[in-house]
Parts: C-alpha cells; sequence; structure tokens
C-alpha cells in the first residue's frame, strides 16, 4: 500500500546522477518486508476464521452455528461481531497509529519509525500465537495494527527518497506487489495450517508473521536513514554523506542542493493541515479522499478478509474454500504484475475504465448465480455453478489488482505539490484505514442481511466510480510530478476553476 513521495523534502525535475547501489538494494529487499508484512496480516484471518478449532476455542457461537444444519440461514453463519472485531481491529489501531507515525516519521526519521513498527509487529504476534483467550487475541491484532500504521507511513517514504528517480515509480507499485504476496503467502500459510492435527494450526498461521516482523526489525537496524529525513532535521554533513554512499557517485552536489531548499520550503509550511484545506488543493484533496472510498468500496476486502468464509457460505467444503483462497491470492498477485507493465504505457484512466466494466460484470454474474441458487438453507452449488463463482471472483481479483489496487495509492500520491504531500499522504493512508475497517466490521453482517444483493451493492458503487473516473480523474502518466498544476489541473474542464484563486484560499 501506501506510498511514495509522501515526503515534503524533494523531488525536483532533474534525473540526478545515480547508481542502484547494494544499499539500495538492501532497501528494496525491506520494503519487501514491510509490504510483506501488511499483506500477511490482510490474508491471514479469513482463513484462520474459517478453522473449526480456532471457532471452537475463541467464537463458540459461531462454531456452534456453523455445525448445525438447517437453523441458521447460510448467508449468516459467520455474522457476529466479535469476529469480525478480530479482524478489523488491526485497521482501526493503524488508522489511530498514522497520526504518531507521522510525527516520528519527521521527528525521529524513517529508520527509527520502521524498528517501531518491527517491534510493534514482532509483540503483537507473540500475543496472538501464544493467544489463551479472546482478549489476547484483539491485543494481538491492535499491536499488529499499530505496526502497520508505523509501517505504512515509513516504509514507502523511506523507498522513494533512497532510490534514485528514474526507478521511484516502479517502486512505488511494487510495494503493492510485495502486498499481494504477503496476502498469497497467507492464504498458503492457511491452507497447510489447517490440516495440521491437534488443532493447534492456526497458532502457526498467526506466528508465522514473526518472519517479515524480525526481518523488518533487523532490516531497520542496519539501514541508514534517508538523506531527505537527514537533511531535515538538520544534520546535513551526514545527510550528504549518506547521499554518496547511496547513489555511488562522487558528485551528488545537485541533488544535496535540492533536497536542501526542498525542505527549507517544506519547513516554511506552518499549518500543513490548513494548508491542505485550501481552495487551491481541492481537487488534489477530493481525489485522494475519493479514491480511498471507492478502493474500499470496490468489495476488495470483502475478498481479501473473508473469502475462505464466502466460500464455505456457499457451500465449499473448508478445505476447497482454503484452496480456492490461494487461487484468488495468486490472481492478485499477477495482476499487479501487469499492472506494473502497463501503468505509464496505457494509462491511469484506461485501466480504472476497463477494470470498472470487469468488476461491474463478475460481481453481477456471482449475485445471480447466488441469488438463484444459495437459499437460505438449502445445500451447496452445484460443481460446475462453483467453479463458475470463483472464475468470477478471480476475474474480479485481476481488475482490482491491475486498477483500483495499485492506482488507488499511486494517484493520490503524485497529484499533490511538494508542499501538500505530506499531510496528503497521511490523510491518504487515514481514509483508507478507516474505509478498510468498515469494510472489515461490516461484511459478515451485510452478507447476512443483504444476501447475494452484496454483491449488487458493491458492483453499483464500482459503476458510481466509474462515472467519477470518466470526468473527474484526470490522467497523469507521463507528467513530472512538479509539472502537475499547470500541466493538468489547470487544463481539466472542471478542476481548473480551482486553480485562479487567491492566496487566501478565496476564488
Ligand atoms: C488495498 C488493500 C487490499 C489490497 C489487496 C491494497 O491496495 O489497500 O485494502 O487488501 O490492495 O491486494
Amino acid at each position: 500500500m501506501a506510498v511514495g513521495f509522501a515526503t515534503a523534502t524533494h523531488r525536483g525535475s532533474g534525473d540526478f546522477e545515480a547508481n542502484i547501489t547494494l544499499v539500495v538494494i538492501v532497501s528494496c529487499i525491506l520494503a519487501a518486508n514491510g509490504g510483506l508484512m501488511f499483506g500477511y496480516d490482510i490474508g491471514i484471518s479469513g482463513g484462520v476464521t474459517s478453522m473449526p478449532q480456532f471457532l471452537k476455542k475463541f467464537f463458540p457461537v459461531v462454531y456452534k452455528k456453523t455445525q448445525e444444519k438447517g437453523i441458521e440461514s447460510n448467508y449468516c453463519k459467520y455474522d457476529n461481531q466479535g469476529l469480525q472485531l478480530f479482524t478489523s481491529s488491526l485497521y482501526l489501531a493503524a488508522l489511530t497509529a498514522t497520526f504518531a507515525a507521522s510525527h516520528t516519521t519527521r521527528t525521529l526519521g524513517r529508520k527509527v519509525t520502521m524498528l517501531i513498527a518491527g517491534l510493534f509487529f514482532i509483540v503483537g504476534t507473540v500475543f496472538n500465537a501464544a493467544a489463551m483467550n479472546l482478549v489476547m487475541l484483539i491485543i494481538g491484532r491492535i499491536l499488529l495494527g499499530c505496526g502497520v500504521g508505523f509501517a505504512n507511513q515509513a516504509v514507502p517514504l523511506f523507498l522513494s527518497e533512497i532510490a534514485p528517480t528514474r526507478i521511484r515509480g516502479a517502486l512505488n507499485i511494487l510495494f503493492q506487489l510485495n502486498t499481494t504476496i504477503g496476502i498469497l503467502f497467507a492464504n498458503l500459510v492457511n491452507f497447510g495450517t489447517a490440516k495440521i492435527s491437534g488443532g493447534w494450526g492456526w497458532r502457526l498461521s498467526l506466528g508465522l508473521a514473526g518472519v517479515p516482523a524480525l526481518m523488518l526489525t533487523l532490516g531497520s537496524l542496519i539501514v541508514v536513514d534517508t538523506p531527505n529525513s537527514l537533511i531535515a532535521r538538520g544534520k546535513l554533513e551526514e545527510g550528504k554523506a549518506v547521499l554518496k554512499r547511496i547513489r555511488g557517485v562522487s558528485n551528488v552536489e545537485p541533488e544535496y542542493l535540492e533536497i536542501v531548499e526542498a525542505s527549507r520550503v517544506a519547513s516554511e509550511v506552518k499549518h500543513p493541515m490548513r494548508n491542505l484545506l485550501r481552495r487551491r488543493n481541492r481537487p488534489q484533496l477530493v481525489i485522494a479522499v475519493c479514491m480511498q472510498i471507492f478502493q474500499q468500496f470496490t468489495g476488495i476486502n470483502a475478498i481479501m478478509f473473508y473469502a475462505p468464509v464466502l466460500f464455505n457460505t456457499v457451500g465449499f467444503k473448508s478445505d476447497a474454500s482454503l484452496y480456492s483462497a490461494v487461487i484468488t491470492g495468486a490472481v492478485n498477485v499477477l495482476a499487479t504484475l501487469v499492472s506494473i507493465y502497463s501503468v505509464d504505457r496505457l494509462g491511469r484512466r484506461l485501466l480504472l475504465l476497463q477494470a470498472g466494466v470487469q468488476m461491474f460484470l463478475s460481481q453481477m454474474v456471482v449475485a445471480v448465480v447466488l441469488g438463484l441458487k444459495v437459499k437460505d438453507h438449502s445445500e451447496s452449488l452445484t460443481k460446475g455453478l462453483a467453479l463458475l463463482v470463483v472464475v468470477m471472483v478471480c476475474t474480479f481479483v485481476a481488475a482490482f489488482a491491475w486498477s483500483w489496487g495499485p492506482l488507488g495509492w499511486l494517484i493520490p500520491s503524485e497529484t499533490f505539490p511538494l508542499e501538500t504531500r505530506s499531510a496528503g499522504q497521511s490523510v491518504t493512508v487515514c481514509v483508507n484505514m478507516v474505509f478498510t475497517f468498515v469494510i472489515a466490521q461490516a461484511f459478515l453482517s451485510m452478507l447476512c442481511h443483504f444476501k447475494f444483493g452484496i454483491f449488487i451493492f458493491f458492483s453499483a458503487w464500482v459503476s458510481v466510480m466509474s462515472v467519477f473516473v470518466l470526468f473527474l480523474l484526470p490522467e497523469t502518466k507521463n507528467v513530472p510530478i512538479e509539472e502537475m498544476t499547470n500541466r493538468v489541473w489547470s487544463q481539466h474542464w472542471y478542476w481548473r476553476r480551482f486553480m485562479d484563486n487567491d492566496e487566501n484560499g478565496h476564488a
């Protein structure tokens, strides 16, 4: 997720002299851990909540409902606020932690913030894997959420600052790719651990999060802080020395001067949030906020969080549900690669619009199949129809993964001007976490009440967001980041009216 350029401390028009050095490569591996950790947390909860032993221990009421045939509606077996809280509490904590994280990234630097994230992840993982009761389980999720809040603010920032300009864009989507790999890894782990006899497989599932957590922690001890962060905190000489080391060239003066200048400009903005609310920053703000709300209202996390539960609901056995979740996880990774390849060729708008049609159609097919075939108390789908549902879910996930997944993060990060970039990024992460929380907390109850209509609900949202893209989202492909105002906003049929206002924010 979250990405790039969130700092108000760099980036000009120049592509400075730079080699791709070992330090930069090590940093990419670090990013992998931040993204993997985030993805692992997204993917692990659904599989765990569909494991009978886990339910028996922590949610006996839900367990009973899943065992009794014909009493509870198929759609309502998992409708339980506590069970949803197990998934959603992480995002609530992440959202809160984002505020603290934006402070520590600024005052203590990216490196220390990543270390804090790693420590939260480790303690959270221990609580989860060793949980004896629901309280321990939820505390563990909250700690992991704090880790996500800190990591998602610091790691992408760290990456975008340490990378040479020419690979910054690709790195931006690489973070998303790592998130999808984390989700897939979690799906695979659940598939394996569900088979462990003795009923402790869920502990292993939750405990294996310790691997990326430990790697992130150790990694953050090894790496240097970014030159941008050092310079912004007044450590000019150290910043210059680090810049030389990471670029692997001796003449870093032009880049160094630009960072110093950008730091100065950024430090003059005394009230970043108030600045963000000015009329002339309205287009970017509206787009960033809408992109996050829309990204979550595609319904993607209904699948990412609850695919095994969902497949179980429509009649798959436990094994087949976990297996199907692995397939959707793999499609998610592969389709993200498509995005990396095509985003600067086909452009953002085309990907979003094409995906809108594909997501709409696949959700409608799922709604029709479930509407006709999955009744409250009837038995499962036939093999052919079950396959059709899995194929349609995959078609939906693929479309998301080459559009709203990465672009939901990329577009806000590339449209804010330097002076609002940092505040803009915090708002972007926060809004995303709020709506991720909402979906995590509400989906199983919505499934119970809307039944197959839940997919019609999401497809209606997909139509709304596609219309938004069609009329209000300008193309930002190949536009240098500091030229957005002149080349994009001032040219747009609607947003240009926000560009000709005075400094006090009046039109
Ligand atoms: C979203 C997550 C989602 C993931 C799926 C990300 O861009 O922010 O909420 O789970 O994509 O790959």
